[in-house]
Parts: C-alpha cells; structure tokens; sequence
C-alpha cells in the first residue's frame, strides 16, 4: 500500500500524541496515587431513615481518636447540615441517599462523590485549617438542587 509520505508522518505525529496523553495520565495516577472509588458497601434505602447508622446521622468519635461523619444527601438537604469536626484528625464522611442520585463535594477539599440510593459513599479528608467548608450537591436532583447546601464547621484542635 503506497502512503503519501506527509500522510504517514501525520499518523506517527498522532500516534505520538496518544502515547504522550495516555503516559501522561498513568503518571500522574501512580505520582498522586489517584485511584477510582474502591469502597463499595451497600445499604437499604427503604429503611436507612428508620434504623441504623443513617437514621440517626451526626459526628461519632471512635475511641482511637477517629472521627467519622455520617450524613444523608436527601431531596433538598443534607442530614445533618451543619457539622463540626476538629482540625488536624482525619475525618471519614459516609454518605447515602434514600431517594435519589445526589454529589457530595466539600469545596476547597477534595472529597468530591457520588451519592446513590443503595450505596454507602466514603472519603476521609484532614482540614489543617479551622473555618468554614461548603457542602454542596453537584448532581442535578430535581428542581431545588441548587439550593441543596451543607456546612462543615472545622474548630480549632486542643
Ligand atoms: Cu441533591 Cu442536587
């Protein structure tokens, strides 16, 4: 097969380009350690507001110092809404929804989810400052999603 000599310096051109995108993808995925969710852990969106961790959501503190957030993203609130967590710990949030797919995005961090019926979300994250954090759903949910909005109140550690 006779290809034009300027044809084939364009094919290696490109296939020089996807090379170059696709090394540069792995080496920021092994540089940064970034990985897809691998926390996969399911629950009952019938009962989550009835029984269980999800009925009664809050902040738990276990007894190694661990904190863990458990919270609903439900049409148009997040339950609880404003949190407060220490600085300096890390802070496991676990997130369901008992209606629909909702986000779960702490601006300014990088805990940033999905939030689907039947499934548990989770992200640990360390505020190393105080202050405030928004939460905000960035799924579109239905006709209140913009104002779908939560508040991480992150205290000074003593
Ligand atoms: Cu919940 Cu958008």
């Amino acid at each position: 097969m006779d290809i034009d000599r300027y044809e084939r310096y364009w094919m290696w051109a490109a296939t020089g380009m996807l090379v170059l995108f696709a090394s540069a993808i792995v080496a920021r995925a092994l540089a940064e350690s970034a990985h897809p969710p691998s926390h996969t852990e399911t629950v009952d969106p019938e009962t989550l507001t009835v029984s269980g961790e999800f009925a009664s959501p809050g902040v738990r503190r276990a007894p190694d110092g661990g904190v863990t957030v458990s919270m609903r993203a439900e049409l148009y609130v997040f339950a609880p809404d404003i949190v407060r967590v220490p600085a300096g710990v890390p802070i496991t949030f676990r997130i369901t929804s008992p209606d629909v797919l909702h986000g779960f995005q702490i601006v300014g961090t990088n805990v940033n989810a999905t939030v689907a019926p039947g499934y548990v979300s989770q992200a640990t994250v360390t505020f190393e400052t105080s202050g405030r954090y928004l939460i905000v759903c960035n799924e579109y949910c239905g006709l209140a999603h913009h104002l779908m909005q939560g508040t991480v109140i992150v205290e000074p550690s003593r």
